[in-house]
């Protein structure tokens, strides 16, 4: 295979979880269970907005209809991209309060939780349902430590993507959309001076999330990579570069909406451009009305690479967990043999925007979007999200949103640069 996974995921103890390491009950029952108790399972995920919530009501039917015995408790917590959800997450584990099972991003944020002592192996369950031939190996490294496989991933989602509103950049004069950094700039722009929003964009974290695609544009595939590996230089002037580029493309912003929807919504509706989002903006597009705006693909809204990332896949994948004291272990095990399954892949990813985990899924679901995201995966280069875990730890994470949070006030790329690198400094050992 010419995958091009981050074979070195970015491990440090994470200070998310580094209060002691309980090693928690493992006995599978808390406290006062009672027999309702018992057959409640606590699924945790962020999975609560518009887009987000179908795939998972998708999964949920699945699971209730081969498990009539148990009841599934929806313990999502709202908040894009999980930062809020996390948060809670952390002192609930601190706490040995786990849920019975939660989303965890493949990578880097996955092996956090690993070394902190707060996840069971899941090794039998893979022998028993033959998991390592279904999943790629390169995406089975990313969950596994120390010869134990510790998560079940349901998806691969892309980050890379600019979508866009062809009406607007029409408009705007812009006859293709921008396959360069600097076409991009050229097409904002224009738009500027049509008065639409250039580029729309949501809560910090989404402008994390276009700062690891501009990185990745604007250094070229193999220096983004190689910024994950110990000692890398994070001083380079190729990335004083990266991040005045970053300055130039955020200056062209509209004001900053509450989450991820209200921005990519700005762009199906024709009041912006452009939004750097992951193809889970595909699935609240798409989906009918309810949970999705039921718009229409390539009329309402359309996509390409982010610029200069043509031909790279930034991935990243979401996966469930069995905590260690999981009150209802046998519980989460029938959720996590569900999230596993061909049918509940099958069903979840459509609707989620994502494509599945799972080599052997049924293709002819994956239309539209999806069959582009399915045959860049196939023969992209790849590049891990910083923003959704794969490259850095929650630590490194944590501190890479405060440089960013502090360059919003300040739009000093130098003193961005330091923080960088100073955060690399702490974390990339
Ligand atoms: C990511 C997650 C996706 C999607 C997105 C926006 O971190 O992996 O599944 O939910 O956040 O909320």
């Amino acid at each position: 295979m010419r995958r091009r996974w981050m074979s070195a995921v970015a491990v440090t103890v994470a200070g998310l979880l580094s209060l002691t390491a309980c090693g928690g009950g493992g006995d599978g029952k808390s406290a006062g269970d009672g027999q309702a108790a018992k057959k409640q399972v606590e699924v945790f995920s962020w999975w609560t907005g518009p887009g987000e919530a179908d795939g998972l009501k998708a999964m949920r039917e699945i699971f209730e209809k081969r498990n009539p015995g148990l009841t599934f408790f929806d313990a999502a917590v709202a908040g894009g991209s999980g930062d809020k959800a996390r948060a809670l997450l952390s002192s609930k584990l601190q706490a040995n309060q786990p849920p019975d099972t939660f989303q965890g991003h493949a990578g880097a944020e996955l092996q956090g939780y690993i070394k902190a002592g707060k996840l069971e192996p899941l090794n039998a369950l893979y022998d028993e349902l033959k998991l390592k031939e279904v999943f790629p190996q390169q995406l089975v490294d990313q969950i596994t430590y120390k010869g134990n496989v510790y998560s079940v991933p349901v998806n691969i989602h892309r980050s890379n993507v600019l979508w866009f509103n062809p009406k607007v950049l029409k408009d705007a004069g812009v006859a293709a959309p921008p396959k360069t950094i600097e076409e991009f700039i050229t097409a904002l722009e224009a738009v500027k001076r049509t008065k639409k929003i250039p580029l729309s964009i949501g809560s910090e974290w989404t402008v994390v999330h276009l700062l690891e695609s501009v990185l990745l544009g604007s250094l070229g595939t193999d220096a983004y990579n190689a910024l994950w590996t110990p000692g890398a230089d994070w001083s380079a002037p190729a990335l004083t570069k990266a991040l005045g580029d970053f300055k130039t493309i955020l200056s062209y912003a509209g004001p900053a909406q509450d989450d991820w929807q209200p921005a990519s919504k700005q762009v199906a509706d024709g009041a912006a451009a452009f939004n750097v989002m992951g193809d889970w903006a595909y699935g609240y597009f798409h989906n009918p009305p309810d949970g999705g705006l039921g718009k229409k693909s390539k009329e309402d809204f359309d996509w390409v690479a982010s610029p200069g990332t043509d031909g790279t896949f930034m991935w990243l994948s979401d996966s469930f967990t069995l905590p260690k004291g999981a009150p209802n272990r046998d519980g989460a095990l029938a959720w996590l043999k569900v999230a596993a399954s061909k049918e509940g892949q099958d069903a979840f990813n459509p609707k989620k925007g994502s494509i599945p985990a799972r080599k052997d899924a049924d293709k002819a679901l994956y239309t539209d979007y999806l069959e582009w995201d399915l045959a860049q995966w196939a023969n992209g280069k790849l590049a891990g999200s910083i923003q959704h875990g794969v490259v850095a730890n929650d630590a490194w994470k944590t501190a890479i949103t405060e440089a960013v949070g502090l360059f919003l006030q300040s739009k000093d790329v130098a003193k961005l640069q330091q923080a960088l690198v100073q955060a690399a400094q702490t974390n990339n050992q």
